[in-house]
Protein backbone atom coordinates (compact mmCIF):
# COMPACT_ATOMS: atom_id res chain seq x y z
CA UNK A 1 0.00 0.00 0.00
CA UNK A 2 2.17 2.23 -1.23
CA UNK A 3 -0.22 5.47 -1.33
CA UNK A 4 -1.19 5.04 2.21
CA UNK A 5 1.47 7.10 4.94
CA UNK A 6 0.47 5.58 8.70
CA UNK A 7 1.89 8.16 11.12
CA UNK A 8 1.97 5.60 13.87
CA UNK A 9 4.08 7.71 16.77
CA UNK A 10 4.17 6.52 19.92
CA UNK A 11 1.97 9.79 21.33
CA UNK A 12 -0.59 8.91 18.40
CA UNK A 13 -0.94 5.54 19.35
CA UNK A 14 -1.92 6.70 23.10
CA UNK A 15 -4.11 9.17 22.57
CA UNK A 16 -5.82 7.13 19.98
CA UNK A 17 -6.41 4.55 22.60
CA UNK A 18 -7.97 7.08 24.72
CA UNK A 19 -10.31 7.98 22.19
CA UNK A 20 -11.14 4.37 21.70
CA UNK A 21 -12.25 3.99 25.29
CA UNK A 22 -15.97 4.03 24.90
CA UNK A 23 -16.26 6.20 28.26
CA UNK A 24 -13.95 8.72 26.91
CA UNK A 25 -16.05 12.31 27.68
CA UNK A 26 -16.84 14.62 24.37
CA UNK A 27 -14.19 17.25 25.66
CA UNK A 28 -11.46 14.90 25.75
CA UNK A 29 -12.24 13.20 22.69
CA UNK A 30 -12.39 16.47 21.26
CA UNK A 31 -8.62 17.59 22.71
CA UNK A 32 -7.47 14.45 21.58
CA UNK A 33 -8.61 14.32 18.09
CA UNK A 34 -7.27 17.53 18.07
CA UNK A 35 -4.40 16.82 19.40
CA UNK A 36 -3.53 13.95 16.94
CA UNK A 37 -4.52 16.15 14.10
CA UNK A 38 -1.66 18.30 14.78
CA UNK A 39 0.53 15.64 14.78
CA UNK A 40 -0.35 13.73 11.35
CA UNK A 41 -0.24 17.38 10.08
CA UNK A 42 3.64 17.29 10.50
CA UNK A 43 3.47 14.27 7.95
CA UNK A 44 0.95 15.36 5.80
CA UNK A 45 3.09 18.54 5.87
CA UNK A 46 6.41 17.39 5.32
CA UNK A 47 7.15 18.30 1.41
CA UNK A 48 5.50 21.35 1.63
CA UNK A 49 6.65 24.11 -0.18
CA UNK A 50 9.27 26.75 1.54
CA UNK A 51 10.30 30.23 0.28
CA UNK A 52 13.06 31.94 1.43
CA UNK A 53 13.04 34.98 3.12
CA UNK A 54 15.97 37.70 4.23
CA UNK A 55 16.10 38.39 8.29
CA UNK A 56 17.64 39.83 10.45
CA UNK A 57 19.00 37.63 13.49
CA UNK A 58 20.68 39.44 16.92
CA UNK A 59 23.74 38.89 15.04
CA UNK A 60 23.35 39.37 11.20
CA UNK A 61 21.20 39.33 8.26
CA UNK A 62 20.51 35.78 6.53
CA UNK A 63 18.47 34.23 4.34
CA UNK A 64 15.85 31.73 6.29
CA UNK A 65 12.53 29.83 4.77
CA UNK A 66 9.30 29.97 5.82
CA UNK A 67 5.91 28.30 5.09
CA UNK A 68 3.30 30.52 2.57
CA UNK A 69 0.07 29.10 4.28
CA UNK A 70 -1.86 30.33 2.40
CA UNK A 71 -0.95 28.28 -0.57
CA UNK A 72 -2.48 25.53 1.51
CA UNK A 73 -6.14 24.62 1.57
CA UNK A 74 -8.10 22.33 3.89
CA UNK A 75 -10.73 20.85 3.60
CA UNK A 76 -13.08 19.30 6.08
CA UNK A 77 -16.21 16.64 5.04
CA UNK A 78 -18.66 17.73 7.52
CA UNK A 79 -18.93 17.29 10.34
CA UNK A 80 -16.58 15.16 11.94
CA UNK A 81 -14.01 16.48 9.36
CA UNK A 82 -14.00 19.78 11.86
CA UNK A 83 -12.57 17.76 14.35
CA UNK A 84 -9.28 17.44 12.05
CA UNK A 85 -9.44 20.46 10.94
CA UNK A 86 -9.10 22.50 13.70
CA UNK A 87 -5.70 20.41 14.94
CA UNK A 88 -4.50 21.63 11.58
CA UNK A 89 -5.24 25.13 11.54
CA UNK A 90 -3.38 25.51 14.84
CA UNK A 91 -0.49 23.86 12.46
CA UNK A 92 -0.34 25.81 9.86
CA UNK A 93 -3.31 28.79 10.79
CA UNK A 94 -3.12 30.76 7.68
CA UNK A 95 -4.18 27.44 5.76
CA UNK A 96 -7.33 28.16 3.39
CA UNK A 97 -10.03 26.50 4.46
CA UNK A 98 -13.25 24.76 2.58
CA UNK A 99 -16.05 22.48 3.76
CA UNK A 100 -17.86 19.47 1.75
CA UNK A 101 -21.35 18.71 3.29
CA UNK A 102 -21.83 14.99 3.11
CA UNK A 103 -23.81 12.48 4.96
CA UNK A 104 -24.68 8.73 4.87
CA UNK A 105 -27.20 7.13 3.17
CA UNK A 106 -28.79 4.68 6.63
CA UNK A 107 -29.67 2.22 3.40
CA UNK A 108 -27.33 2.18 1.13
CA UNK A 109 -24.54 3.54 2.89
CA UNK A 110 -23.66 5.87 -0.22
CA UNK A 111 -22.79 9.47 0.18
CA UNK A 112 -25.21 12.30 -0.66
CA UNK A 113 -23.79 16.10 -0.93
CA UNK A 114 -25.88 18.63 1.06
CA UNK A 115 -23.13 22.14 1.02
CA UNK A 116 -19.76 22.48 -0.79
CA UNK A 117 -17.99 25.60 -0.95
CA UNK A 118 -14.34 25.60 -1.27
CA UNK A 119 -11.62 28.70 -2.11
CA UNK A 120 -12.37 30.07 -5.84
CA UNK A 121 -8.66 29.39 -7.16
CA UNK A 122 -7.55 25.97 -6.33
CA UNK A 123 -5.28 25.35 -9.00
CA UNK A 124 -1.52 26.38 -7.88
CA UNK A 125 -2.89 25.02 -4.25
CA UNK A 126 -1.91 21.76 -2.20
CA UNK A 127 -4.86 20.38 -0.89
CA UNK A 128 -5.86 18.04 2.14
CA UNK A 129 -8.87 16.63 2.66
CA UNK A 130 -9.84 16.14 6.32
CA UNK A 131 -12.05 13.20 7.17
CA UNK A 132 -11.55 10.71 10.75
CA UNK A 133 -13.21 7.52 9.47
CA UNK A 134 -12.19 6.09 6.15
CA UNK A 135 -14.96 3.88 6.29
CA UNK A 136 -16.56 2.95 3.06
CA UNK A 137 -14.45 5.08 1.36
CA UNK A 138 -17.67 6.61 -0.21
CA UNK A 139 -17.94 9.77 1.48
CA UNK A 140 -14.06 10.48 0.45
CA UNK A 141 -14.22 9.46 -2.97
CA UNK A 142 -16.96 11.72 -3.61
CA UNK A 143 -15.14 14.58 -1.67
CA UNK A 144 -12.24 13.77 -3.52
CA UNK A 145 -14.25 13.60 -6.74
CA UNK A 146 -15.98 16.99 -6.15
CA UNK A 147 -12.47 18.38 -5.22
CA UNK A 148 -11.02 17.17 -8.03
CA UNK A 149 -13.22 18.64 -10.81
CA UNK A 150 -11.40 22.50 -9.16
CA UNK A 151 -7.97 20.93 -10.31
CA UNK A 152 -6.00 21.48 -6.80
CA UNK A 153 -2.11 21.65 -7.52
CA UNK A 154 -2.11 18.55 -5.16
CA UNK A 155 -4.33 16.72 -2.82
CA UNK A 156 -4.25 14.11 0.04
CA UNK A 157 -6.81 12.48 2.27
CA UNK A 158 -6.36 12.84 6.20
CA UNK A 159 -7.89 10.76 8.40
CA UNK A 160 -7.35 9.21 11.64
CA UNK A 161 -9.04 5.99 11.67
CA UNK A 162 -8.82 3.70 8.46
CA UNK A 163 -9.38 0.02 7.42
CA UNK A 164 -8.79 -2.31 4.65
CA UNK A 165 -12.35 -1.99 2.97
CA UNK A 166 -12.15 1.96 2.75
CA UNK A 167 -8.23 2.03 1.29
CA UNK A 168 -9.55 -0.38 -1.49
CA UNK A 169 -12.49 1.68 -3.01
CA UNK A 170 -9.87 4.97 -2.00
CA UNK A 171 -7.07 3.87 -3.91
CA UNK A 172 -9.00 2.07 -6.76
CA UNK A 173 -10.78 5.12 -7.48
CA UNK A 174 -8.00 7.65 -6.88
CA UNK A 175 -4.52 6.11 -7.17
CA UNK A 176 -3.40 9.34 -6.79
CA UNK A 177 -4.12 10.58 -3.54
CA UNK A 178 -1.80 9.73 -0.67
CA UNK A 179 -3.96 8.71 2.69
CA UNK A 180 -2.72 9.92 5.76
CA UNK A 181 -3.92 7.93 8.85
CA UNK A 182 -2.64 7.35 12.72
CA UNK A 183 -4.02 3.18 12.46
CA UNK A 184 -5.69 1.14 10.09
CA UNK A 185 -8.47 -1.06 11.46
CA UNK A 186 -9.41 -4.75 11.45
CA UNK A 187 -12.38 -4.54 9.11
CA UNK A 188 -16.02 -2.51 8.35
CA UNK A 189 -18.76 -4.22 10.12
CA UNK A 190 -22.40 -4.50 8.23
CA UNK A 191 -23.47 -1.45 9.53
CA UNK A 192 -20.52 0.42 7.80
CA UNK A 193 -18.42 0.77 10.76
CA UNK A 194 -15.09 0.92 11.44
CA UNK A 195 -13.92 -2.66 13.99
CA UNK A 196 -13.01 -1.85 16.56
CA UNK A 197 -13.22 1.63 15.81
CA UNK A 198 -13.67 4.21 17.92
CA UNK A 199 -17.91 4.64 17.00
CA UNK A 200 -19.82 7.30 15.18
CA UNK A 201 -16.99 10.24 15.35
CA UNK A 202 -19.49 13.16 15.07
CA UNK A 203 -21.47 12.04 17.54
CA UNK A 204 -18.64 11.78 20.32
CA UNK A 205 -17.13 14.94 18.94
CA UNK A 206 -20.11 16.90 18.91
CA UNK A 207 -21.85 15.15 22.15
CA UNK A 208 -25.02 14.44 20.10
CA UNK A 209 -25.70 11.02 21.42
N1 LIG B 1 -18.11 6.87 10.53
C1 LIG B 1 -17.92 6.89 11.87
O1 LIG B 1 -18.11 7.91 12.52
N2 LIG B 1 -17.50 5.77 12.46
C2 LIG B 1 -17.25 4.63 11.78
O2 LIG B 1 -16.85 3.63 12.38
C3 LIG B 1 -17.47 4.63 10.38
C4 LIG B 1 -17.91 5.77 9.77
Amino acid sequence: MSNVVVVDHPFIKHKLTLMRRKDTSTVNFRTLLREISMLLAYEALRDVKVTMQTIETPITTMEAPVIDGKKLVLIAILRAGQGILDGMLQIVPNARVGHVGLYRDAKTLNAVEYYYKVPAELSDRDVILCDPMLATGNSACAAIERVKANKPGSLKFVCLLACPEGIATLTAAHPDVTIYTAAIDERLNEHGYIVPGLGDAGDRLFGTR
